[in-house]
């Protein structure tokens, strides 16, 4: 019964964040939230040293020819397998997608 509306919100998210040419994320928010919910799995910044092998690391996951940040906060608001469910809003989603992509410099 949930996951249909959970999908639905997901689009309407989706739409959003397409919608906005700015993308009004805040990515310094991004990576307080990265630090503190990815760091035990995901090297989330360069100073950091130790994270789970076989995981990608942000700044390799923002070179990726198909990243976008506006797909990223897609995934995030969308259950995966191998990571455990977030209770992200979509602005949090929205701050760690715009962090990934400041790593691609
Ligand atoms: C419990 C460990 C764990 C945590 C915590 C975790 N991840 Fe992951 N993440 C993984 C693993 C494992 C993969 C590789 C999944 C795969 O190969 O399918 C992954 C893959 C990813 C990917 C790439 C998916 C792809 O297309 O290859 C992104 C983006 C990502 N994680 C973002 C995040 C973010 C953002 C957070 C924090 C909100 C986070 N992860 C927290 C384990 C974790």
């Amino acid at each position: 019964m949930r996951a249909p509306i959970r999908r639905l919100s997901t689009l309407i998210v989706a739409a959003g964040l397409h919608g906005s040419p700015a993308f009004a994320a805040d990515p310094d928010h991004g990576a307080d939230l990265a630090k503190r919910w990815c760091a035990s799995c995901h090297v989330v910044a360069s100073e950091q040293k130790q994270a789970s092998a076989d995981v990608p690391g942000f700044a390799a996951i923002a070179r990726r020819p198909d990243f976008t940040p506006e797909k990223l906060a897609f995934f995030l608001l969308d259950p995966h397998p191998k990571m455990p469910n977030f209770p992200l809003s979509r602005i949090e989603a929205g701050d760690i997608a715009a962090y990934i992509g400041s790593l691609h410099q």
